[in-house]
């Protein structure tokens, strides 16, 4: 990848990885990804913010080599987890009079995990400054977007935030820098999604911190950099926001027809009823796209037929998940067939406990379903239409 001025004396100097497929061997990325890292060159001293997965680091060293970089002074590291930190140590050696910036806890991390010794850092706390000469960085704590110890750093003068994971969208793009792209927030969404939608409640504090800056540009360390912060902003508030739609989720898997049948039935009556549906095959689901339809749902219905004693494998996967990622669902339900018995509707509910849902009347039926079977989905899609009504969204 390019280096790209951002404002006068800001570069991007990250590294695109364009076909990169997973995240931690779990989140599926149909867009690649990018890592980003910048240079910050004040009238006195030149500050690399972040680094990049060290897969692609010779990325970062040939943008380096490009833009002439001879002395690095600071390590701004926003963020302990390999992606942002782990060329690091490639950076120390090929600058070794740089010094590593960052928080107790990031440091901690760091010594943890790329054994970089203790004297190579200078810790600093919320709200310190660290002049450049004619620029200065301020670091402002914003725990768990990601990890415990992640932080910002804000660039005074040039009113931008380098957010790190913070609105940060998985998407390997060679255009940067966006102003209103819909691409862009739908794979921000995507990430808070799978990455940040568990930490709902600590995001909007990091929000209302943020929010007093006078922010001009929102530079984070994955995706396109945002010239018109208020949108990535925006949508930020509204997914982490307690309102939820008139949405309900489905996912499903059947092995021989008959819990199809009764999804079939069921997501007919939903829409005939005026609520979205959103659906899919647990089979082979992209779990991150699934994970975007619990942002802002209201209910999510398991679809499953009994496996064994239990439910269906996938639908025990995607329970877990659900219950791991905490949206802010209000209902939960299950429907499904069964052969004999067995015990998955205690398993699926034991599952999601994290969850802070009203859980309605399941429908399980023994078999094909049939015509009384059919008349209970349609109770079912009553009863969550009268429970969307009472809190107000149908
Ligand atoms: Fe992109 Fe939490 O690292």
């Amino acid at each position: 990848m390019a280096v790209i001025e951002i404002k006068p004396d800001v570069y991007f100097v990250g590294a695109i990885h364009w076909d990169r497929q997973i995240f931690d061997e779990l989140i599926p990325l149909p867009d690649g990804t990018s890592y980003n890292a910048y240079i910050v060159r004040g009238s006195e001293k030149t500050a690399l913010i972040d680094t990049v997965d060290p897969e692609v680091q010779e990325q970062l060293l040939r943008n380096l080599r490009k833009l002439g970089v001879e002395k690095i002074d600071y390590i701004i590291s926003n963020h302990a987890e390999q992606d942002h930190s782990g060329s690091i140590p490639k950076i120390l050696e090929l600058y070794p009079e740089a010094k590593v910036v960052t928080n107790s806890k990031c440091k901690a991390f760091l010594i943890n995990l790329l054994l970089i010794p203790e004297d190579k850092f200078i810790e600093i706390k919320e709200g310190d400054e660290l002049s450049l000469g004619n620029k200065t960085l301020r670091f402002i704590m914003t725990p768990w977007v990601h990890w415990p110890e992640t932080m910002s750093t804000y660039l005074v003068e040039d009113r931008i935030l380098f957010s790190c994971d913070f609105f940060g969208s998985h998407l390997a793009t060679s255009v940067m820098l966006v102003d209103d792209n819909p691409k862009v927030v739908e794979d921000a969404k995507r990430y808070y999604a799978e990455i940040m939608m568990p930490f709902r409640n600590i995001i909007k504090k990091n929000i209302d911190k943020i929010s007093k800056l006078d922010i001009d540009m929102i530079a984070p360390s994955h995706g396109p950099i945002y010239r018109k912060p208020e949108i990535i902003i925006d949508a930020y508030s509204d997914w982490i926001s307690d309102a939820v739609k008139n949405e309900v989720v489905v996912p499903y898997v059947s092995m021989h027809g008959s819990t199809k049948k009764m999804v079939d039935h069921f997501i007919d009556a939903l829409i005939e009823r005026g609520m979205i549906v959103r659906t899919c095959n647990l089979t082979h689901a992209d779990m991150g796209k699934m994970a975007m339809t619990l942002v802002e749902a209201a209910t999510i219905v398991f679809a499953t037929p009994m496996v064994l004693s239990g439910a269906h494998p996938a639908a025990v996967y995607a329970a877990f998940l659900t219950n791991a990622l905490r949206p802010k669902l209000k209902f939960a339900s299950m429907i499904g067939s069964y052969g004999w018995g067995g015990r998955m509707l205690d398993q699926i509910k034991s599952l999601i406990s994290n969850l802070k849902v009203e859980f309605l009347d399941p429908v399980l039926i023994k078999g094909y379903p049939r015509e009384d079977d059919f008349r209970k989905l349609d109770d079912l899609a009553d009863r969550i239409l009268t429970k969307h009504k009472e809190i107000g969204i149908a």
